[in-house]
């Protein structure tokens, strides 16, 4: 089944979405992304059925107001993309410096596709002062129009009339779920293989997201957390307090690109967390979760 994916967004969890919807409670109502990014494992989740109903936030406002063009006027955005995409040729360098400037300018949402299509890594950078400032990648033109058409309106029509989008700090989106909803939470504070660390809009400070977790505990809420992740020989982020009872799980995300570049073999392994709420809705205890993951492993490495 192939998966629509829009918006090209450094850290998506797009290759680890059908890993992590395994770990999604059948019946969920609404599924929370209040760090939707590009919104990976909620596309995912709508793909497949598992939840009706799906409420994508982000500080992020650009990239909301872009969500909500890609859902409500698919074919309006596709034919902005087309010709922002068409536009370019032959003076590709001049072109994207004059959209970003443009962008920065207006924040208008076409033009934030476009330089997501064309920057390095589609990394999201701001500078001080709030501008967009990453380069463009100058092997790439970016995804072919008819490519993402075909994406904008795959997800256009997983989402219609069954979302919510919002543009707030994520703490004012978690006090809104219920019990029978599922929060899956990817904030851009731990870092990554890659750089060490995102540049997204705005950093995280981690107390009070520590807070929020228990705030969510103690209502049992049940939510799911990427957080951090290790190479073979070295890990990213701080530990979380146990006295949270996460069940940590770790998903091996395969090479990763700078190891490749260094022609080094480690492979990289993500933590998620599954929260108290999660483990019992899915009827799992600790030990039948970890021998889920053994043979997935097993199976991945056999494959
Ligand atoms: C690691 S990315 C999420 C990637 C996402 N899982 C995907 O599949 O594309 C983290 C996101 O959190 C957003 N963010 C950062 N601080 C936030 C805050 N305080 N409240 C809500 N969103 C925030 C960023 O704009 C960024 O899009």
């Amino acid at each position: 089944m192939r998966v629509p994916h829009p918006i090209p967004y450094q850290g998506s969890k797009r290759n680890l979405a059908p890993k992590i919807l395994s770990y999604i409670p059948s019946e969920t109502q609404t599924l929370f992304e209040p760090f939707a990014g590009s919104a990976a494992v909620s596309i995912a989740t709508a793909l497949r059925k598992k939840c009706k109903r799906f409420h994508l936030n982000d500080i992020n406002k650009p990239l909301i107001d872009l969500w909500r063009l890609i859902i409500e006027k698919p074919e309006e955005t596709a034919r902005q993309y087309t010709k922002l995409w068409n536009a370019q040729h032959g003076n590709e360098r001049e072109f994207y410096d004059e959209i970003r400037e443009k962008f920065n300018k207006t924040q208008r949402t076409d033009y934030l596709l476009y330089l997501l299509a064309r920057c390095v890594k589609a990394a999201v950078r701001y500078n001080f002062d709030g501008d967009f400032n990453q380069s463009p990648d100058n092997r790439r033109l970016g995804r072919h129009p008819s490519m993402m058409k075909q994406d904008i309106i795959g997800v256009s029509n997983l989402f219609k009339d069954r979302v919510i989008l919002t543009c707030q700090d994520y703490t004012k989106i978690l006090s809104q779920a219920k019990i029978h909803d599922l929060i899956y939470m990817d904030p851009p504070y731990q870092g990554t293989f890659e750089s060490g660390g995102f540049r997204y809009f705005q950093d995280l400070d981690s107390e009070t997201f520590i807070t929020s977790l228990y705030k969510l505990t103690e209502r049992k809420i049940p939510f799911i957390l990427s957080y951090d992740g290790r190479t073979d020989n070295k890990t990213f982020g701080k530990p979380l307090p146990s006295d949270l009872r996460l069940e940590k799980i770790e998903i091996n995300a395969g090479r990763s690109s700078q190891a490749t570049l260094l022609k080094r073999n480690h492979l990289t392994y993500e933590s998620l967390y599954l929260s108290k709420a999660v483990i019992d809705k899915l009827g799992m205890d600790n030990e039948d979760i970890h021998q889920q993951e053994l043979t997935h492993q097993t199976e991945m490495f056999i494959m």
